[in-house]
């Protein structure tokens, strides 16, 4: 959504989403793309048009266009202990709200991980609660807790 939103010519990239989770219930949920009237209202008429069928489901939940989750692979992976084997690096990281569960050990580490898998002047969206300590040399702050691989 976000990147139909901001890219003019967005059906002209080749865009590929990556999108992970520890728990396979919240996978299943996030794959049915059905997204509650109260997580949607609050976005704009032009986003919601171009995002979600005109059609709600019989839940009377927003159902994502096909051709926007078709651009995501879905999988099951621990963000703390699986091992990072990416072939190519990222142009952009979002992990909102996660960190939060983690000490500060493991942030760390996670934070230095995801440095590593950006290409240089990427950036890294993190939720409006995680502000960055560490890290400061290879990520900028470019707003409220986006930060950009330097
Ligand atoms: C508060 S939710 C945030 C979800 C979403 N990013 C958002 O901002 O709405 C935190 C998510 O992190 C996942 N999570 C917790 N520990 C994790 C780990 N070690 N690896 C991957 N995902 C994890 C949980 O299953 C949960 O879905």
């Amino acid at each position: 959504m976000f990147l139909q939103h901001h890219l003019s010519d967005f059906e002209k990239w080749d865009i590929k989403i990556l999108a992970t989770d520890i728990s396979a219930k919240v996978l299943t949920h996030a794959m049915r793309g059905a997204y509650d009237p109260k997580t949607v209202e609050g976005l704009s008429k032009e986003i919601i048009g171009d995002a979600f069928e005109t059609k709600k489901t019989e839940e009377g939940r927003y159902q994502i266009h096909t051709s926007l989750r078709d651009k995501v692979l879905f999988r099951k992976y621990n963000l703390v202990t699986d091992p990072f084997f990416f072939k190519n690096r990222f142009d952009m990281i979002f992990c909102r709200n996660v960190m939060i569960y983690f000490d500060d050990v493991t942030r760390h580490n996670l934070i230095g991980r995801f440095t590593t898998l950006l290409q240089k002047g990427s950036p890294l969206f993190l939720g409006s609660s995680e502000s960055l300590t560490t890290h400061r040399e290879s990520l900028k702050l470019l707003g409220s807790s986006i930060y950009q691989r330097l």
